[in-house]
């Protein structure tokens, strides 16, 4: 199966079958576990609703234009840059984007990891009857393990590299569609649930009423960070997945959609988890184990508790699944189209080198904790840099390239379907990725580095 890229490009078979390919890549870990933490560490309502201005003024035309780029060049990142800005030095961007790919992929499947340590934990049993307190030294005390938290690691790169062997079609395709609506279903009924719990009114004031003096230069660039982590933008994910888009499909609309998604599973994840937070005495800022701890407790609280416990966490893993496929595609195309491996080869190659930073960072809170740099250990520095730092910076230059350097007749082309669609944003659109989402970005940058108060 030497599928190099001289052949025909596989793409997405249709309407849905595109958006929810994008939207599973979007919807994932980024939304249920690592939204609420983060939220929660920053204020709640003043960081929900910077984030979402960041997703609709930046996130909407940074996908967009990675969309437009896959689209038109038909490569994976680095190859898209070389294709369509010849002699430039702009295929850097998708160089950065294929470490990011890297970085993201170690500390992404670790946590997708935990999401299989808690369906055996909740399958097993062991969930059942734990209070607060209970659940969080079970939670700290697996995390700082070593043999399980890299078992689990394993066998998740292990899936990912599996089905990446197999292609995009069938591979992505499949397992994307027919799982999530049940993921959702059960996210609704966690609201539901943590909805009425006495004292859940704290969590919707929390969630839901901005304290604008937490409105601090920090918060803001972690809620952009957390934008562009969760609409999986920034590093090339959505030009690779955008080169497999065809050429009769609507890009900002489908943007837009995938953006709304996105958008709605978190809000939704915010309603499970801070009323019942507040409600069962835990902490908001509770770091990167809050949902481990907080949603057993709630399907505690429920009747099958135990049997919706094991369902979710599958069903989290299978979120995280689709996530981690599209990260690990992004290096495969990379090595099949610029390397000239063949698919199988390239995605051995990705899985393992993967695996050996995967590691470190399944072990970092563990036997390698002491490893650290401004207090961080290598699951935080991974973590930071790449959705704080490197991503946004991709958006940027990502923006300012289809904004001002790339032609604004093939912009047009591929949003009107060279001219089969009215192109109605195409003004709106313009505007954006020339001034607006630039020109965010880089004050959000200025602004966390004190440069402007
Ligand atoms: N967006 C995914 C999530 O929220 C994670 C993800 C997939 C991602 N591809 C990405 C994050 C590319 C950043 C860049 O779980």
């Amino acid at each position: 199966m030497d599928d190099q890229s001289t052949t025909v490009r596989d793409s997405f078979s249709g309407r849905f079958a595109v958006v929810a390919a994008i939207a599973g890549s979007a919807i994932g870990l980024g939304n249920i576990w690592r939204f609420p933490y983060v939220a929660g560490e920053n204020g709640g309502g003043a960081f929900l609703l910077v984030y979402l201005i960041c997703t609709v003024a930046i996130g909407i035309p940074v996908m967009t234009s990675e969309f437009i780029i896959g689209r038109a060049a038909q490569r994976n990142p680095y190859g898209a840059f070389k294709t369509l800005a010849p002699g430039t030095p702009w295929f850097l961007i998708g160089l950065i984007g294929i470490a990011a790919a890297f970085m993201i992929l170690a500390f992404y499947t670790t946590v997708a990891g935990w999401t299989l340590e808690y369906f055996f934990q909740s399958i097993t049993g062991n969930l059942a009857g734990k209070n607060n307190a209970e659940l969080t030294d079970m939670f700290n005390s697996f995390q700082k393990g070593s043999f399980r938290p890299l078992l689990w690691f394993l066998i998740f790169m292990g899936f990912t590299g599996a089905i990446i062997i197999s292609g995009v079609r069938e591979g992505i395709e499949k397992y994307t569609k027919v799982m999530m609506p049940f993921l959702f279903i059960l996210l609704l009924l966690l609201c539901v649930r943590s909805l009425t719990l006495p004292g859940a009114k704290a969590g919707l004031q929390f969630l839901f009423h901005p304290d604008i003096s937490k409105l601090t230069p920090r918060m803001i660039l972690e809620a952009l960070g957390q934008s562009f982590f969760s609409l999986s933008i920034g590093m090339g994910t959505l030009i690779t997945y955008g080169s497999y888009i065809k050429k009769n499909e609507n890009l900002i609309s489908s943007a837009g959609m995938v953006a709304i998604a996105d958008t709605a599973v978190t809000v939704i994840a915010g309603i499970a988890i801070f009323p019942a937070v507040f409600a069962l005495g835990g902490s908001p800022a509770s770091d990167t184990g809050l949902v481990f701890i907080v949603l057993p407790e709630i399907f505690q609280k429920m009747p099958l508790g135990n049997i919706f416990a094991t369902l979710f966490f599958i069903l989290l893993a299978i979120a995280a699944f689709t996530s981690t496929i599209s990260i690990l595609e992004v290096i495969v195309a990379y090595l099949v189209e610029e390397l000239k491996m063949s698919r199988r080869k390239a995605t051995i190659a990705a899985t393992l080198s993967v695996s050996v930073l995967g590691v470190i960072t399944a072990l970092s809170f563990g036997a390698l904790s002491n490893i650290r740099v401004a207090d961080k250990n290598i699951f935080s520095i991974l973590e930071y840099l790449t959705s704080n730092i490197m991503l946004p910076i991709g958006g940027f230059f990502i923006v300012l390239f289809i904004g001002w350097f790339f032609s604004p007749v093939l912009v047009k082309k591929e949003l009107t379907n060279d001219g089969s669609l009215k192109g109605r944003y195409l003004p709106l659109f313009r505007f954006f990725v020339k001034f607006i989402a630039p020109v965010a970005i880089a004050m959000v940058f200025l602004y966390s580095l004190g440069i402007i108060k």
